[in-house]
């Protein structure tokens, strides 16, 4: 058996209660031994009911026997008795014949359990999920990523466990260089690719590094990333959306760079047409100026080829940019920028002498994936579950007479409905519990709104739900477009 001659006799407690638990009982040395009995007696008899009350010792928890209990502490056997008597009376306790003392399962909490979040950041999944920005949990490559973290790990010299390098893992670059390329076309070389932790991380690097003042935006986007922009000390003016994309022509002379979605507009999914695309290159080239092409969802197509990357184009011009975030998850943290050559010093000095955020280890599971073709047969997949969703939610809305507008692509889908409607159908969707944002949630604060939308995340509800989910979306839109037969079949 152990010996527990010099051990804390706390931590023994905390041993014998099965948790790592600390029971603060400070006596005080000031005190006569017997105000110190009767001052210990409370003091273990708070602490337990503390403990209890911050869920530490969660209801059916066995407690130590007493006499264990009175051994470990030096408390008088009699002492521990007396106070596991006064919890059963209190309620905290229940004491059953031949199985011990238990916190009880009604044991009554007065306070918030410590150990749960604060209850600001408490989210319950919403009842009809389609929030945006992720992709299903469910299809998380887990056996794929265990196995890359296997070999990952197995092969990594010594020094990849040491400070990361600011530009990104070689390992990580040269296996992203090859992949963008054959997969968007994007014209690189590892060395041009310096490795962050999201599209956001890399916009405010950006913004503090080669966007002068002020840079143009699309008229609606995801705020968190024109903020991420403005952070960064660089204002972001609006240009237009019409049915051709971005309206490049209404690009203000007062800007240095434009961010934008050529290849699926966020979140309208409408495509850069051929001719802005080639006008907007036109229009950096000329000017030295910069175009940053935010290639969110880029694989994510399914009516026909997807679009190439505007990068190509103008590779001198272009800043290119995207993430893991909408292909694996934005729990990964692992994103990157495609820069033209002169820029890349700046921009690694920037982030400091190691690399600040992204996981090596990480970056390296990264890489063997996307070099065993793991990742590639993540993407296919990923392709039919999503192409699935968007044709039954799409063919459900058509046969209603509602059409979904943008390329088929990506996660999300824009369902037009008049701009005055919209705030009243995105109120009562979060009174159903139907996670789905309005049009005007994307829209620059200097954009008039002009018109409504209710933008919905298919990717996002569970494979049981989804059908009811669609159900319960049409039946809320029927409430609110009554001229359409929008009521669930
Ligand atoms: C337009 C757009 N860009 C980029 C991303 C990826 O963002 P991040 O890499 O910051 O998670 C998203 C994800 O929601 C997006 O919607």
């Amino acid at each position: 058996m152990e010996s527990r001659v010099n051990s804390d006799p706390w931590t023994v407690v905390a041993e014998r209660l099965g948790t790592d638990l600390y029971l603060d009982l400070q006596p005080d040395p000031t005190e006569t031994a017997r105000g110190r009995g009767a001052r210990r007696r409370q003091s273990l008899a708070s602490a337990l009911r503390e403990a209890i009350d911050d869920g530490r010792l969660p209801p059916g928890t066995r407690v130590p026997p007493y006499r264990s209990l009175a051994a470990d502490t030096g408390l008088a056997r009699g002492t521990v008795a007396a106070v596991y008597q006064e919890l059963v009376a209190e309620g905290w306790l229940v004491a059953r014949q031949g199985s011990g003392t238990r916190v009880a399962d009604t044991a009554q909490r007065t306070t918030a359990p410590r150990l749960t979040p604060a209850s600001s950041s408490v989210r319950s999944a919403p009842r009809h999920d389609f929030s945006l920005g992720q992709p299903n949990p469910s299809l998380f490559p887990r056996r794929d990523w265990i196995a890359a973290t296997r070999r990952a790990v197995t092969a990594a010299p010594d020094d990849a466990f040491g400070p990361g390098d600011p530009h990104g893992h070689p390992a990580l670059r040269t296996s992203l260089a090859a992949y963008l390329s054959r997969a968007r076309g994007v014209r690189t070389t590892p060395d041009q690719i310096v490795v962050t932790t999201s599209v956001k991380s890399a916009l405010e690097l950006l913004s503090r590094t080669v966007f002068d003042t002020t840079i143009a935006v699309e008229s609606h986007g995801l705020p968190f990333h024109r903020q991420a922009v403005e952070r960064g000390g660089t204002a972001a003016v609006p240009i237009p959306i019409d049915g051709g994309g971005a309206v490049v022509d209404a690009l203000p002379h007062s800007v240095s760079a434009v961010l934008l979605t050529p290849s699926h507009q966020y979140p309208t999914g409408i495509a850069l047409s051929p001719t802005r695309r080639t006008a907007v290159i036109e229009w950096a080239r000329t000017s030295g100026r910069l175009i940053v092409e935010d290639d969110y969802d880029g694989e994510l197509r399914y009516d026909r080829e997807p679009v190439g990357a505007l990068q190509a184009l103008g590779p001198d011009a272009v800043i290119y940019t995207g993430s893991v975030s909408k292909s694996l998850s934005p729990a990964v943290r692992i994103a990157w920028l495609v820069l033209p050559p002169p820029m890349v010093d700046t921009v690694v000095q920037a982030k400091g002498i190691r690399e600040p955020d992204a996981s090596v280890v990480d970056q390296l599971i990264l890489a063997d994936l996307i070099d065993t073709g793991a990742y590639d047969r993540h993407i296919r997949r990923s392709r039919q579950f999503y192409r699935r969703r968007r044709d039954v939610l799409t063919a459900r809305l058509a046969r209603t007479g509602v059409d979904v507008p943008g390329i088929a692509a990506g996660l999300h889908a824009v369902i037009p409905v008049p701009a005055d409607i919209e705030p009243l159908i995105a109120a009562e969707a979060a009174r159903r519990d139907i996670a789905l944002v309005g049009l005007s949630g994307f829209r620059h604060p200097d954009v008039p709104q002009e018109s409504g939308g209710i933008v919905v995340g298919f990717g996002t509800p569970s494979a049981s739900s989804f059908t009811t989910d669609v159900d319960a979306l049409l039946d809320l839109l029927a409430d609110y477009l009554p001229n359409r037969r929008l009521r669930a079949e």
